[in-house]
């Protein structure tokens, strides 16, 4: 094993890197990336981070030596009460059992089944739009989150969406290591942990409410009865269980999609030229009908927009690992227990693997690029990869190219774009201005 520890960026006294580390979290690390030093070891404050840019290591991190790590500890503590043993924090046999229970919910066959509801909801959502702006993020939730909750837990009911918005959002606040909150425990009455207490409330009231629905003998096919199924069957499933999957499910696949939409469309309407694309697309393979699956390999102009956006602006903007036993990456020696930083952000933006990386180009995507496995992750990789990306993949192509077929856009303010962050970054100001077709 080797003993070569990696070089350390240089800080003040006591601080080290945390003031740039918080205050300018892409422009720091973006800076770091383009040291080119595959991992650099960083201090915030008292804590020593490892950051990893390199493609190879990361590459290791998610799959040759994908055992050797495990999500960080202190996301447990943070995140714990409200994901439990659900996918996305659970390790070990637990996710072993969840995943392969939960994964042909997620295979292409099964997402076949789903375009015709995300066409009609998207539909449904954006035919009352007028002449006139709307922010993106909260349209792109209105859709989101009804075709989650319909196509995986069944359920048509409208007050979830206000409910599941609010709770996801107050749930990724509190991991947030900018706001004091993060350092505080979660009794003192911070308003990052009072927001986190209600909006975890909000997220059991409605896991609540959508078991008393299936409870009244609705019988669906979907992720839930996959669940209850299990759980009948005595399967090391339980009740708790079931609830920790459908916050983590809840909190995944709300967020990220509904925030990757309104950045693509933000883009879209600054990026003229790529929109009339992305219009001449949707008038030809949709043909003034709602998507359907045979239309979905036809909408490749569509992907690359999406893939660039996710480029951009990965909403999952930075990954965490810890180390569960002492392993070598990309030649270093990594001791057991090393808080791991692994941030898609600057690594899509490293001009190695991507020319003009600042530039919005989906004609990027048209060539397969000579490039490493892991320049480009928004969806993560390796066994732990996003299980919902095929789902995600199929809900953008779907409102991308209905929105193209029914509206022209345009900006609607010329302030640069602004972000929240937290474990995800949201576009704050993606108004745009929105406007039936003429043609
Ligand atoms: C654009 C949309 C999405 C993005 C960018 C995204 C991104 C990610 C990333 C980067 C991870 C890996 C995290 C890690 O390795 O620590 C992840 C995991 C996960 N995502 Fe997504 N996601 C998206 C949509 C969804 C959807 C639609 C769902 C559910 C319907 C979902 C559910 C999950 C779950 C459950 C995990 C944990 C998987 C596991 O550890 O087994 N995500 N996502």
């Amino acid at each position: 094993m080797s003993t070569t520890i990696p070089p350390k960026v240089e800080g003040q006294p006591l601080l080290g890197s945390l003031i740039p580390f918080l205050r300018r979290p892409f422009e720091f690390r973006e800076k770091c990336t383009a040291e080119h030093e595959s991992i650099l070891r960083i201090d915030v404050g008292p804590k020593e981070l490892y950051l990893v840019t390199d493609p190879e290591d990361i590459e290791e991190i998610f799959i040759t030596k994908s055992d050797s790590f495990q999500k960080p500890e202190l996301m447990r503590e943070r995140l714990g009460d409200a994901f439990g043993n659900g996918l996305l924090l659970s390790g070990g046999e637990i996710w072993d059992a969840q995943r392969e229970l939960a994964q042909p919910e997620f295979e292409a066959s099964r997402i076949g089944e789903y375009i015709d509801q995300m066409g009609t909801i998207a539909h449904g959502v954006v035919s009352n739009w007028d002449n006139k702006n709307y922010d993106m993020r909260a349209e792109m939730e209105r859709i989101t989150i009804p075709i989650l909750v319909e196509c995986l837990f069944g359920t048509e009911n409208v007050e979830y969406v206000q409910r599941i918005a609010e709770g996801a959002e107050a749930l990724t606040m509190k991991y947030k290591p900018t706001s004091l909150s993060f350092y505080l425990p979660d009794w003192v009455p911070t308003p990052i942990n009072m927001r986190y207490h209600r909006g975890l409330k909000l997220l059991d009231n409605t896991v609540d409410d959508i078991l008393t629905e299936r409870n009244r003998g609705v019988n669906r096919d979907d992720l839930l009865s996959v669940l209850l199924k299990a759980a009948n069957e005595d399967r090391y499933i339980d009740r708790k269980l079931i609830r920790d999957e459908m916050i983590t499910i809840m909190t995944g696949g709300s967020g990220p999609p509904a925030f990757a939409l309104a950045y693509t469309l933000f883009l879209l309407a600054h990026h003229p030229r790529q929109y009339e694309q992305l219009q001449a697309e949707a008038d030809a393979v949709l043909d003034g009908a709602n998507p359907t699956i045979s239309d979905m390999a036809e909408l490749t102009h569509t992907e690359h927009v999406y893939k660039e956006s996710l480029r951009l602006y990965p909403p999952v903007w930075t990954i965490g690992r810890e180390s569960a036993e002492s392993v070598t990456i990309g030649g270093y020696h990594i001791p057991k227990g090393t808080s791991m930083v692994i941030t898609s952000w600057a690594t899509h933006r490293d001009e190695r693997f991507f020319e003009k990386p600042k530039v919005f180009d989906p004609g990027r995507w048209d060539q397969d690029q000579n490039r490493p496995q892991f320049a480009y992750f928004p969806f993560g990789g390796g066994p732990r990869i996003c299980i919902g990306k095929r789902f995600a993949l199929t809900e953008a192509k779907v409102v991308l190219s209905l929105i193209a077929s029914k509206y022209d856009i345009e900006p609607a303010h010329t302030e640069s774009l602004d972000h929240r962050v937290s474990t995800h970054i949201s576009p704050k100001n993606a108004e745009i201005r929105v406007q039936p077709r003429q043609d």
